[in-house]
């Protein structure tokens, strides 16, 4: 296990959408090296970035054409390698995206894949015998190839399944099982993707639909013994790189597969961010929502099962976001943002904060670019100061913009936050020391709910001395507990006796008064 993920903070950076270094609309690779500083500013100490290869861009990069190749609108392999090195004389790790479980239909080993003649990429794609076979419940496409057979996806249209085989074998006359050599040569594929990169200097990657590999698989075993063989590969020759699965299920892409962590994605339901769908019937049911009153107590649950699970063996990561999911600040207001930032900044596991998040950017409605649908509304370009052109984000004339940038008079800027000592910006910048420079809050201390109500106040210790305690509602709660010193605070809070008046919308860090 890489001793650094104890301290990592990860900020996800959207390459299209960061900051355009020379004036053509888009965000590129340039424009990160030039935001180095301010990620390290911040307290960000690892970046993870969306995928950066060169493709057609019909699921904004997440359809790859070739993965040993920077796509020109970012820049060069070289710029790439660059910013690895600048990265880290800063000490910041860089993991890339990698997108095993399909390709884009531009790529040019599917190219082969579909001709009649058959070659080395023949069994690269998942393919039906002949073009009639059609069993229902295979996402099969018929009739778009010269080859006899239909070819299996794994996402959108444009993204055809790479062949990692079957467990479960249910047509012998063109599944092949996951052990066969034939397809044997996918995963040694990716093995060498990851060492391509390794090589240049990244440090680890953020696996796209990590579960999806092998087909029929239900219990997920043949995809995690492949994933096992990449952790070996890592550990023999790479012990300093990560792996991180969106696989949302950790028991099982740490235990099982080897990963270093996985993403605590929607199945935790209130607790882990706010995103739309905790709007149900237009009632907002976020724990961090002043009005929901909602108890922690229901998905802290599951987090806790899943973390004992997976204890000294890998991590969770929680995220304030990302490129698939509504803003944060779209359904919580400023303090809301402000709570969950310190929840997500003082958890157990490896923090991840999606760009534009650490200011409370806001979701932009009804555009879509590039296969990203509702998607997009999350994928806005960076607002970095208030007073420059497409507030800072390029300086190009507003049309050649990848996407607009948020124009609205109260968009939040980086320049004005910075300023503002209470800014959302800069609470995640004094989190952020104070979970680095606290060894109780980092990665693999130790995690107790000393209290959860179902007024919604809850209050968990780390590690021997260090508690957190939350009143995220709109009126004042008790905690039954004493707070020794107190670290930091978001509203405000009253000592009564041994008890403590927590005012609305409070969040407080604190030495116990006892060690526990
Ligand atoms: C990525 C999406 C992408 C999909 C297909 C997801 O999990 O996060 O952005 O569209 O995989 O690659």
């Amino acid at each position: 296990m890489p001793n650094w993920l104890k301290k990592a903070i990860f900020y996800e950076i959207y390459p299209q959408s960061f900051c355009d270094s020379n004036g053509d609309g888009i965000g590129d690779l340039q424009g990160i090296i030039s935001k180095l500083d301010y990620v390290k500013e911040i307290g960000f100490n690892a970046i993870w970035l969306n995928p950066c290869y060169l493709s057609p861009f019909k699921d904004a990069g997440y359809d790859v054409q070739d993965y040993y190749k920077v796509a020109p609108r970012y820049g060069t392999n070289e710029d790439l390698y660059r910013l690895f090195d600048e990265a880290h004389k800063r000490g910041v790790r860089v993991i890339l995206d990698l997108v095993p479980g399909h390709t884009s239909d531009e790529c040019e080993w599917f190219k082969q894949s579909r001709l009649t003649v058959r070659n080395q990429y023949s069994d690269r794609y998942i393919w039906t015998d002949c073009v009639w076979n059609r069993p229902p419940n295979y996402p099969l496409v018929a009739g778009n190839a010269d080859r006899d057979g239909c070819y299996m996806l794994n996402f959108f249209l444009c993204q055809p399944a790479l062949n990692y085989g079957f467990n479960k074998i249910t047509h012998p006359e063109w599944q092949l099982s996951y052990e066969d050599d034939r397809v044997r040569a996918t995963f040694d594929e990716m093995l060498k993707v990851m060492r391509f990169w390794l090589d240049k200097g990244c440090d680890g990657f953020r696996v796209d639909m990590a579960d999806s590999l092998v087909k029929n698989d239900e219990d997920k075993t043949a995809t995690a013994s492949l994933w096992r063989k990449a952790r070996i590969m890592l550990d023999k020759d790479y012990p300093e790189a990560v792996l991180v699965s969106e696989w949302c299920n950790a028991p099982k892409a740490i235990n099982e597969a080897g990963f270093h962590c996985d993403f605590v994605l929607t199945h935790h339901g209130k607790l882990t961010r706010n995103a739309t769908r905790n709007v149900v019937n237009g009632v907002n049911e976020s724990y961090f929502c002043k009005t929901s009153h909602a108890s922690a107590d229901e998905t802290l649950k599951t987090y806790l099962n899943e973390l004992k699970q997976t204890e000294g063996r890998g991590y969770m990561s929680l995220i304030s976001g990302n490129h698939d999911e509504i803003r944060l600040a779209e359904t919580l207001d400023e303090n809301g943002v402000k709570l969950y930032f310190t929840m997500l900044l003082t958890l157990p596991g490896v923090p991840f904060v999606y760009y534009g998040d650490e200011i409370g950017m806001r979701y932009l409605p009804q555009i879509s670019k590039e296969g990203g649908f509702q998607r997009t509304g999350s994928r806005t370009p960076m607002q970095w100061d208030s007073g420059a052109p497409n507030t800072g984000f390029s300086s190009a004339r507003r049309e050649d913009l990848y996407l607009d940038v948020d124009r609205r008079a109260e968009a939040p800027c980086v320049n004005e936050q910075i300023a503002d000592s209470s800014s959302i910006l800069n609470v995640v910048k004094t989190l952020s020391k104070i979970r680095t420079d606290n060894a109780a809050l980092q990665a693999d201390q130790s995690l107790s709910v000393i209290h959860c109500s179902d007024d919604g106040v809850l209050c968990y210790t780390r590690g021997k001395e260090v508690a957190v305690a939350f009143n995220p509602t709109d009126g004042e709660k008790t905690l039954p507990c004493e707070m020794g010193e107190v670290i930091f605070k978001i509203g405000d809070y009253l000592t009564q006796g041994s008890n403590v008046l927590l005012k609305p919308q409070t969040a407080v860090i604190f030495k116990l008064k006892q060690e526990i």
